[in-house]
């Protein structure tokens, strides 16, 4: 099992594919985008699969989701996903995605064995997503929804993040589209992890504005403690349900206590938290020939060590040196 010193054990790894991505979100990535990881650099696919049998049948990780950078544009993750599912016991599969080329791909991943998947889309609006992500890819993403949607992955949630004088009033219009469509609705604090260090905790968008913007439209009654276990998003029945709203309150409500992560990135390193300052090389103890008990038992010392909370609203907080692309979101 991978447990901490706060009595928390890790059951959900999230894997990394890719550092690179196809938009230029300007909460996330410069324009001229980041200096990327060099293939030798990255885990191979046998590499990747291996980690995660470690994780599953050695380790107690139960969820696997894997994320990047944008992990569509791997070419390896259909054959990833299969050679995943196959595990025993069978973990259960997620895609973060921007969702662009998940039109041609879903119904692969579906048939590969994914489970469900969760697009980010921050706007309804093409200009807008224009502007916040620098690409003219919205009916793409609106495509990939669709499909995903169509393919039976299930659910098919929306990760949205607000930036203030952009998108921030579209709050109530996001819902209403996503209540329609049957997509499961997520807005994300907006969180010091881009590359540029531009975030400023005075400008965000808190969990506290969403909620007041939301119930302008909506009314929304808040799940029980018990139905959100260690998941991140503190969610609300819209309108009395069934339809559900979530929202990540990373900065202003942060969810530590309950963390159930473990982070693998694209090149192999162990991270106890989003916010570590530290990583554990696995990727070298891979290629070094190690047995998978010298890797799980490295896997446990990375995670035995991890910090109470990420103290991200606290004022000594210092950004990790990885933004959050290179880090697997
Ligand atoms: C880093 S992306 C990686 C996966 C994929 N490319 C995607 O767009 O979903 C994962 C999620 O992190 C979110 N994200 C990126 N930077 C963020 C930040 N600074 N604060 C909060 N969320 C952020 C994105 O909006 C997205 O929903």
């Amino acid at each position: 099992m991978l447990l901490d010193t706060f009595g928390r054990q890790a059951t959900d790894l999230r894997v990394s594919l890719t550092d690179r991505c196809n938009l230029r979100c300007t909460y996330c990535m410069p324009e001229e985008g980041l200096q990327w990881l060099a293939k030798p650099e990255l885990l191979t696919d046998d590499e990747i699969v291996r980690l995660v049998r470690i994780a599953v049948t050695d380790l107690g990780v139960t969820d696997v989701r894997f994320t990047g950078g944008e992990p569509l544009l791997r070419p390896g993750l259909t054959g990833i996903v299969e050679r995943c599912a196959a595990l025993e016991p069978r973990p259960r599969l997620s895609l973060t995605t921007n969702g662009i080329g998940l039109e041609r791909t879903a119904a692969a991943l579906r048939a590969s064995g994914l489970d469900r998947v969760n697009v980010s889309l921050d706007t309804l609006s093409p200009e807008v997503f224009h502007r916040l992500t620098r690409r003219k890819r919205h009916a793409d993403v609106l495509r990939g929804l669709a499909a995903a949607r169509a393919s039976g992955l299930d659910p098919v949630k929306v990760n949205t993040v607000l930036m203030p004088g952009v998108n921030d009033t579209e709050a109530p219009d996001l819902l209403a589209w996503a209540v329609e469509n049957g997509y499961e609705l997520r807005f994300i604090e907006q969180m010091p992890l881009d590359a540029q260090h531009g975030w400023q905790r005075d400008g965000m968008i808190t969990a506290g504005d969403i909620l007041t913007s939301l119930r302008t439209r909506f009314s929304l009654t808040p799940e029980p403690d018990e139905a959100r276990g260690s998941a991140p998003a503190e969610r609300w029945l819209v309108n009395g349900g069934p339809h559900r709203v979530g929202v990540i309150a990373s900065v202003t409500r942060p969810f530590c206590r309950a963390c159930d992560r473990t982070r693998l990135t694209a090149d192999g390193q162990i991270r106890n938290c989003l916010f570590a300052r530290e990583e554990t090389d696995l990727r070298a103890l891979l290629r070094s020939d190690a047995s998978d008990e010298a890797i799980a038992t490295r896997w446990r010392e990375a995670m035995w060590g991890k910090k109470a909370g990420a103290g991200l609203d606290s004022e000594d907080f210092v950004q990790p040196e990885r933004p959050m692309s290179a880090i697997g979101g």
